[in-house]
């Protein structure tokens, strides 16, 4: 049910944001704020807080948020970076964005400083099991086992067009726990959905990682329910493997497992 009222307010909060974001003091801007919106070609990734926006997403109130640690940068292959291509590319770190709306609360807002301002999440997915159980394990496995979840909002307003997605990632209790963030789970979600992106057993999709410092503070200031971060940001980089990247073993592997039955062992 708060999942559908969400889902009706989110139009009108988008369109208030946009008739407000368009202004930014000069006064506020970090000297090296360039005052053209115009970008050079090419770039990854804009920090929000030059053009008005935060690393903080908004819940609930202004005062309070979960941290942007994890960005996939404008730099990655467009596939990775439209909508569709990303959930499919979500999946292959084990993530899915089946079985949503089960407890997940109220619609998060962010602004990427890039001239929409606050907007409500563009993606919410959460970690599945099925790499784990085979034939069995869900998404909805999730909600009783704990795990790891994000939200993600695109960086494609007219004054900072990266294409990058920013994501606030986090590991939280199991559902009989009411889907706590477990303490250290913004570090903890961060590290594991990057440790799933740059693994060499993704066979189709391969990313690299910059540690990125500064962007926010580290400790519990701000941050929802109070739990601290250490003020790391992830950049992932993903680009798609070659065909002579992937392991000829592999495929090898997959026939084998396939002829198994009908060998005459
Ligand atoms: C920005 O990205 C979001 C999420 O993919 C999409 O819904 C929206 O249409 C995009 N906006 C523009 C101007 O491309």
């Amino acid at each position: 049910m708060r999942f559908v009222i969400a889902a009706f307010l989110l139009p009108s909060l988008a369109t208030s944001a946009l008739a407000l974001d368009v202004v930014f003091p000069d006064c506020d801007a970090p000297p090296t704020l360039d005052p053209s919106p115009r970008l050079p070609e090419h770039v990854s990734w804009v920090d929000p807080r030059l053009r008005g926006g935060r690393m903080l997403d908004v819940v609930g109130s202004l005062r309070t948020g979960e941290p942007l640690n994890v960005i996939i940068s404008g730099q990655s292959h467009p596939d990775v970076l439209s909508h569709v291509g990303f959930i499919a590319y979500a999946r292959t770190i084990g993530f899915s964005n089946e079985c949503l709306g089960l407890h997940m609360g109220l619609v998060q807002l962010a602004d990427l400083g890039d001239g929409i301002g606050l907007r409500g999440e563009q993606l919410l997915v959460r970690q599945t099991f099925r790499r784990h159980i085979p034939f069995w394990g869900t998404t909805c496995w999730e909600s009783f086992a704990g795990g790891n979840h994000f939200r993600a909002w695109k960086q494609n307003g007219t004054l900072a067009n990266t294409g990058a997605w920013f994501l606030a990632v986090s590991a939280e209790e199991s559902g009989s726990k009411h889907h706590a963030i477990i303490p250290d789970g913004y570090n903890i979600g961060r590290d594991l959905l990057v440790s799933r992106a740059v693994a060499e057993d993704n066979e189709e999709w391969k990313a690299t990682v910059d540690w990125v410092q500064g962007l926010m503070e580290p400790g519990s200031k701000g941050i929802n329910h109070r739990i601290p971060v250490d003020g790391l940001v992830a950049v992932l980089t993903v680009r798609k493997r070659n065909e002579d990247e992937k392991k000829p073993w592999r495929s090898l592997w997959t026939l084998l497992r396939f002829l198994l039955p009908f060998l005459p062992l």
